[in-house]
């Protein structure tokens, strides 16, 4: 296999509803599909700590768990190819939080876009201005830095309405970085401009809020009800029917293909009547979703699989990224092993460890070079046969870090050349990371 520098994206997913169309064509199908790109490496999580920010029944949290994980498995995601877990099987995420919120701008805080929203309502209504707000609320930015910056990753696919967050996460990163050293990339919203919003059974947009949703998975009859009971106008059969405007027509076109679609603008023109409209709409959900729904059936019957693989995708997540990083972070800050030598004691500021390139020659004769950062070796060379051929190596590598490939079993290269190895707590993007810093420190 092949452990390339991919582009790290994460997305988490609430677990406070049950899976509609909407979620389905706007967030599940594309997210699925970006997952099979292989210069990507995906996380995909589900947020119940988010989820307790808004739901306080736990039987639906539970429910709502399963159903999304049983949906997201159902729909094609692959748990061995992407990062697939549960926020609260990895306690390294609250851990975060904390040391985040010892970072965050309390003021910055006071700006969220949700909290804020609670506020202006109390101001309105003449209550308190904290009123039945929680400071579970009030710390969700934080919550979700730390979602995000414990895997650094690079690209955070979200709607609008969530880029304020990703801003806060750069900040308290920022901060962090700023205070402690480099430990965190600053993450970038991909703002899904194009992704097709549904509409609802009332021709709004489909959403929970308004109580208009067609569950993904309803029962093939349930489902067929629900579209029928889709509003339209009230043009007869044989009267040529607008496209535009038409929630039939947005919903229809969510799933056919371009030849599909342009056959069903043929026949609005020619005045289908609504109700074949309906029919052939219905077939066309059905043909996307039965094999599906079919899984997702004998996922749901099956709960304590569900669970296994979570488990799993969370102790494997963890173990390569979550703990390794935790533990430099505690350092980091200073909660440490006391039997070590203190800290000066005079005040001064430590310096993070910048990294460096450390040529030596071994007893058999050849010419061996590490990359270090502070106490930590990240890669250690091969041998060479003269120092002059380790030099061009290092000289080669600190330009072309981007071309650095790590596969299994075969070390570290770079083209055709044989490095050596990643250290086993390395990351390969750490090792980019410093040699990006070093080149830039020439
Ligand atoms: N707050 C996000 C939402 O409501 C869900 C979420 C939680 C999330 N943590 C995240 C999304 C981290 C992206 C990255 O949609």
């Amino acid at each position: 296999m092949t452990a390339q520098a991919r582009v790290r994206v994460l997305t988490g997913i609430t677990t406070s509803g049950t899976p509609h169309l909407g979620n389905y064509v706007g967030a599940i199908r594309p997210a699925i599909a970006a997952s099979r790109d292989p210069g990507v490496e995906s996380f995909y999580f589900l947020a119940d700590y988010h989820a307790l920010i808004k739901v306080q029944e736990p039987a639906r949290v539970q429910r709502s768990t399963l159903e999304i994980a049983a949906s997201w498995l159902a729909c094609g995601l692959d748990p061995d190819k992407v990062w697939f877990y549960r926020q609260s099987d990895v306690p390294e995420i609250p851990e975060l939080t904390w040391l985040l919120a010892c970072v965050a701008g309390k003021g910055i805080l006071n700006r969220a876009h949700a909290y804020k929203a609670a506020v202006d309502r109390n101001r309105e209504a003449g209550e308190d201005e904290d009123a039945g707000v929680t400071a579970g609320l009030y710390m969700y930015p934080v919550l979700m830095a730390a979602d995000i910056l414990l895997f650094n990753a690079h690209k955070v696919p979200v709607g609008r309405d969530q880029v304020q967050h990703i801003e806060m996460a750069r900040d308290f990163g920022q901060r962090f970085n700023h205070l402690y050293g480099e430990h965190f990339v600053l993450p970038e919203a991909a703002i899904e401009e194009h992704v097709a919003t549904l509409p609802g059974l009332d021709g709004r947009k489909m959403s929970k809020s308004y109580d208009n949703v067609i569950p993904l998975f309803a029962p093939r009859e349930q489902l067929r009800k629900l579209i029928f009971g889709i509003v339209t106008d009230s043009r007869a059969p044989g009267e040529p029917k607008d496209t535009e405007g038409s929630a039939l027509f947005q919903l229809y076109q969510a799933f056919a293909s371009a030849e599909e679609t342009a056959a069903m603008r043929r026949a609005y023109a020619e005045g289908i009547a609504w109700s074949e409209v309906k029919a052939r709409l219905f077939e066309r959900i059905d043909r996307e979703i039965a094999p599906m729904r079919e899984r997702y059936e004998a996922l749901i019957a099956q709960p304590a699989q569900i669970e296994a693989i979570l488990r799993e995708g969370a102790r494997r997540v963890r173990e390569r990224y979550a703990t390794p990083l935790l533990a430099r972070l505690r350092e980091a800050v200073g909660l440490r092993d006391l039997s070590h030598a203190p800290a000066a004691r005079d005040g001064k500021k430590e310096k993070p460890s910048a990294p460096a390139i450390k040529q030596y020659r071994e007893a058999d004769g050849r010419f061996y070079f590490k990359l270090v950062q502070g106490e930590r070796v990240l890669l250690q060379s091969v041998g060479f046969d003269s120092p002059r051929e380790a030099g061009q190596l290092i000289a080669r590598l600190k330009r072309e870090a981007a071309q650095l490939r790590h596969e299994a079993g075969a070390g570290l290269r770079l083209g055709e050349a044989l490095l050596g190895e990643l250290a086993a707590d390395a990351a390969l993007d750490e090792v980019a990371q410093a040699l990006a810093r070093l080149a830039e420190a020439e």
